[in-house]
């Protein structure tokens, strides 16, 4: 991993000298032409999120930031997406942050389970690091957040049996992203969860190669999941949050109206996000339950999932950015 966010520095690097060139050559007028990459389809929360940055990009900047957006997974699985983001073939994407993590170490500290019990907790948080959490991400990966919200919290689903306690997990094959926080947080609950890229993880379901995967309802949705899965139980060790990112060396060579109009276009963006999450996991919520799916509730030992899940904290440390960032974070949070 250390190698690859070497190489992803060198390459922003290389970007930014192609950038800087770019900029000199620019004029005050000249339209920067910017794709933007996300995984959902149509009608889904992040697909509003990718078009209200298009419309207020293009309003900002009067018309000099043209966006296209590029919806499910056109351009590729989330981390490849980061990846291309870094380097800049890609200008914008948006991405769960368990995808972000393995390119931007620090932003696990969202991920640290339990650290939100409610939407507003992770909205307070995410503003509280903003900027610290931002210096932070432009080192580790070339990329800059624009703008952060959140999708409800990571329910689990399954194919197989009603997971009402800790214990009914056994002999469970669940998919979880390729996150350490999340693999060992799974591990503190007595199973060995199945890591496996986004984009594979819709076929993996269908194929029966795994048994049941966590996201919130607006993903179960969006993704037909309840088409293969049966059981969901509402388990709360974490919201689904996930920043707008941009390649930081482009936005750099900008002219700073434009980098304003980024900004702003990407906070509101977020803030539009956040807004309709809860009425999206509302919606989508009654429809996976019309659709057949049978709605467990919280499992009925959930304070133990939960210590078990904080009790590991300490390990998660040296993966999330170090001990420091973490209390630097939680008392930015007020904590
Ligand atoms: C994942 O499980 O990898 C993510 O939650 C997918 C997403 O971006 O919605």
């Amino acid at each position: 991993m250390k190698k690859v966010i070497a190489l992803l520095l060198v390459l922003a690097l290389v970007g930014s000298v192609v950038f800087a060139q770019g900029a000199e050559e620019s004029s005050a007028e000249k339209v920067y032409k910017i794709k933007l990459s996300h995984s959902t389809p149509e009608g889904d929360q992040i697909y509003k999120v990718g078009e209200r940055f298009k419309e207020l990009a293009a309003e900002y900047s009067n018309g000099r930031i043209q966006v296209d957006t590029y919806p499910i997974m056109q351009l590729g699985g989330e981390q490849e997406n980061v990846q291309d983001v870094a380097t800049g073939s890609i200008e914008t994407a948006i991405v769960y942050t368990g995808n972000f993590k393995p390119f931007a170490p620090s932003v696990g500290v969202l991920m640290l389970p339990y650290i939100f019990t409610s939407n507003e907790e992770a909205w307070n948080g995410m503003d509280s690091i903003h900027d610290e959490l931002n210096e932070r991400v432009i080192a580790e990966s070339g990329t800059r957040i624009l703008g952060y919200f959140d999708r409800g919290f990571r329910y689990l689903t399954n194919s197989k049996k009603p997971v009402r306690t800790i214990d009914d997990l056994k002999g469970l094959k669940i998919r979880v992203s390729q996150v350490d926080v999340t693999i060992e947080t799974f591990r503190a609950w007595g199973i060995e969860p199945i890591p496996m890229a986004w984009d594979e993880t819709p076929t993996a379901l269908q194929q029966r190669v795994v048994d049941g995967q966590e996201n919130p309802y607006a993903t179960i949705d969006s993704h037909k999941f309840y088409e293969t899965q049966e059981y969901v139980t509402e388990i709360h060790y974490m919201i689904w949050t996930g920043p707008l990112i941009i390649n930081n060396a482009l936005y750099e060579s900008m002219p700073a109206d434009l980098q304003d109009a980024l900004d702003r276009a990407g906070k509101e963006a977020a803030e539009y996000g956040r807004q309709i999450a809860q009425e999206e996991e509302v919606r989508s919520k009654k429809l996976v339950e019309e659709k057949g799916m049978t709605l467990l509730g919280p499992p009925s030992d959930e304070e133990v999932w939960q210590e078990k899940a904080q009790s590991v904290w300490p390990k998660f440390y040296e993966a999330v950015g170090g001990k420091a960032w973490v209390e630097q974070a939680l008392s930015l949070m007020g904590r």
